[in-house]
């Protein structure tokens, strides 16, 4: 008999982290590292924000508040979803988590059991099929190749659809590939999910404001109302405000599914940190100036890796709509062997042999669930950016 549980067991340790400690261990040994693995703007948290949570920590704000959120942080995400979406909700179908992920796991168990299916489509972050394994369901991965922009076809999602499919995870734009799902391909989902009453959605739009080239972002409860009584909303301040050690993250449906992932959280962590709330609400309702700001940047760094990238021998980049990610193909490279002397035959054998032979850390597609690709997160400098793609650019044309 083993001690450790059978769920924890099903759970797979992050593969992003395990790259990015490995990179940090290079760096210990004095190697020359760049890390393009971790999902976090380099951006400070804007200074009203930081000094919204100092005024919280002088003005004793430091103890327990409602368990799923303060009641001025609900009405300040009401009107966030109001003012950005077109969304009315009350305070009672508002909650308020620990992150954008505490959201979606407490979503995932309070409502799944063994048996049940919940629709990922691939390239997925790679968070909700473990979320779904430890609470006991099957996660349904659906490949949603290039060749589709990254993204889920109507058809692939009718195919998928099963009297057990309980949720479709809808992440847009999306973490790996940046991919955004305009108003029409939205549509077209929610009219399959029309003729699918019994499958609720999990709309993840942590990266809702990092849209590029005028890309409009859209929702699915605001593309197609009749889903609203079974659609979750999910969205934070980390990506929207550089806020990502804080966690603060919110979501919004229907109150039946809101009390019970409140039930959770009470047994749980209670009320996210009561200073991050208070930030929280500063982000949410002071001025957006940064949103604008970053949306810039991080256009600009895209635009750079994109454009380097396709210059790489056996390399292929689309350009995505969203988020701070590529996910470029890495097809060119199979079969070659690097100026290291490592024969690539996965796209992991690349990852690896990039940050042994040149020290630029980037993930793997495996671990998204399509290959062979990679991700790289622009969230860092220009400088940073030019050296890493330099040195892709090196290691590509050593590939024979
Ligand atoms: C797609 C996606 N959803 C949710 C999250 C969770 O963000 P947080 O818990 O910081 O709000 C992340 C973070 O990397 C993400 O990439």
């Amino acid at each position: 008999m083993t001690f450790l549980s059978d769920s924890i067991a099903r759970v797979q340790p992050s593969p992003t982290i395990a790259m990015t400690q490995r990179a940090s261990e290079l760096k210990a040994e004095g190697r020359d590292i760049i890390s393009l693995s971790a999902g976090e703007p380099d951006f400070d948290t804007p200074d009203h924000i930081r000094q919204a949570g100092k005024d919280a920590i002088d003005a004793g704000h430091t103890r327990y508040t409602a368990v799923d959120g303060m009641p001025a942080l609900k009405a300040a995400v009401a009107r966030k979803f109001k003012r950005e979406n077109g969304l009315d909700y009350t305070p009672a179908q508002i909650t308020v988590g620990t992150g954008g992920k505490q959201i979606l796991y407490n979503a995932l168990m309070a409502t799944l059991n063994p048996g049940d299916e919940v629709i990922v489509p691939a390239p997925y972050w790679v968070s909700y099929p473990d979320m779904v394994r430890l609470a006991g369901a099957t996660p349904v991965m659906v490949p949603c190749p290039a060749e589709t922009g990254f993204k889920l076809t109507p058809e692939a999602l009718k195919g998928a659809i099963t009297p057990r499919t309980k949720w479709l995870i809808l992440n847009s734009p999306g973490n790996p590939s940046g991919a955004g799902y305009d108003r029409t391909a939205m549509k077209a989902l929610t009219d399959v999910l029309l003729d699918a009453p019994h499958v609720w959605v999990l709309a993840d739009d942590i990266y809702e404001h990092l849209v590029f080239d005028g890309f409009e972002f859209c929702t699915p409860a605001q593309v197609e109302p009749r889903l609203k009584d079974r659609t979750l909303t999910m969205n934070g301040v980390s990506k929207a405000y550089a806020m990502t050690g804080w966690r603060i993250g919110y979501g919004a449906g229907p109150e039946t599914l809101i009390r019970a992932m409140a039930k959770l959280q009470s047994q749980s962590t209670s009320n996210p940190s009561s200073i991050s709330q208070h930030a929280a609400l500063a982000a949410l309702d002071g001025p957006q100036d940064y949103i604008a700001e970053s949306r810039t940047a991080f256009q600009r760094r895209r635009d750079l890796v994109v454009s380097g990238l396709n210059q790489c021998e056996g390399i292929t980049c689309p350009t995505p709509q969203g988020a701070f990610y590529v996910y470029p193909s890495i097809t060119g490279l199979i079969g070659r062997t690097s100026d290291g002397g490592t024969q690539i035959t996965t796209d992991e054998d690349f990852a690896n042999a990039l940050l042994e032979e040149t020290g630029v850390a980037v993930v793997f597609g495996a671990a998204f669930g399509l290959s062979p690709h990679f991700r790289i997160s622009y969230a860092t400098s220009d400088e940073e950016l030019t050296d890493a793609v330099a040195r892709i650019r090196r290691f590509c044309a050593g590939c024979r």
